[in-house]
């Protein structure tokens, strides 16, 4: 079977290993592209070459705290609508409440969108010019079709596009080592970064568990529970491609307005 494909799992029990290789296979496919659409894009080329220019950046800071803001709000809403899949994994549900909590609180109230308003500052923005502002439409794509799938789509269809959050762990790495390597800037002031690196990719805060490693375990549970249905025209694959290409396209978005290309021409 390729990697989840086009695969129906709707009803059919998979065995913990079974679940597994699923789950293996969509982390390749997800990594690989994030790497290809992401990492070797011409953003994160130029960014990493120290040759975008830092009105890029704090054009791209502008929708990301646009996106933050409203992303963790519906990830609370996911924990509302999926309850009841919840309530039959207790020990998930706790996991599930320690992330949604990790994003509103630490390292303190509001959480990480606090953080986004602070490394915001650093960059040189004012707080209105973040809160105030208007969002690309390739940035808000990415907003919106996690608000759709939360909506519309099935839970299988949700937890297996977030699962791209571990990819986003990757990227805040990859973009905090660039502003220190290649735009010199400190520790400090790459503060976001590191906190989201972390929460994203390793245990943190007592024992609260990465949230990519949660996303993955959820995914594996709605899987060996028969919860994997898609509808038409969804499969899991195509949930982790298309959640990638929007997050590709949040930046491809923010470098064609500052290169004034396409419909910025
Ligand atoms: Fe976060
Ligand atoms: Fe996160």
């Amino acid at each position: 079977m390729a990697p989840g494909k086009k695969e129906n799992y709707f009803g059919r029990n998979l065995s913990p290993q079974q679940a597994e290789k699923v789950v293996a296979d969509l982390r390749e496919v997800m990594l690989g592209l994030v790497e290809r659409w992401v990492f070797q894009g011409r953003f994160h080329r130029e960014l990493a070459r120290g040759t975008l220019p830092i009105e890029a950046i704090r054009v791209f800071w502008q929708n990301w705290y646009g996106f933050v803001a409203e992303i963790n709000n519906l990830h609370g809403c996911a924990y509302q609508r999926h309850l009841p899949f919840f309530k039959r994994h207790p020990e998930l549900q706790g996991h599930f409440a320690n992330h949604v909590a990790d994003e509103l609180i630490h390292p303190k109230p509001p959480g990480h969108i606090r953080i986004v308003l602070e490394q915001g500052r650093i960059f040189g923005l004012k707080d209105e010019e973040m809160i105030d502002y208007e969002m690309l439409p390739e940035c808000r794509a990415f907003l919106e079709y996690f608000r759709g799938l939360l909506y519309e789509g099935t839970m299988a269809e949700w937890w297996t596009s977030f699962c791209l959050e571990e990819g986003v762990g990757h990227w805040a790495r990859f973009f905090g080592d660039a502003l220190r390597q290649a735009y010199a800037m400190t520790d400090d002031q790459v503060l976001y970064f590191t906190v989201h690196s972390e929460a994203d990719l390793e245990v943190h805060e007592e024992n609260i568990i990465g949230h990519g490693d949660l996303d993955w375990m959820v995914l594996r549970k709605i899987l060996e529970n028969g919860r994997g249905d898609t509808r038409p025209g969804f499969s899991l694959e195509y949930c982790l491609r298309t959640a990638t290409a929007y997050f590709a396209w949040f930046f491809e978005g923010v470098y064609q307005f500052i290169k004034k290309e396409g419909l910025y021409a």
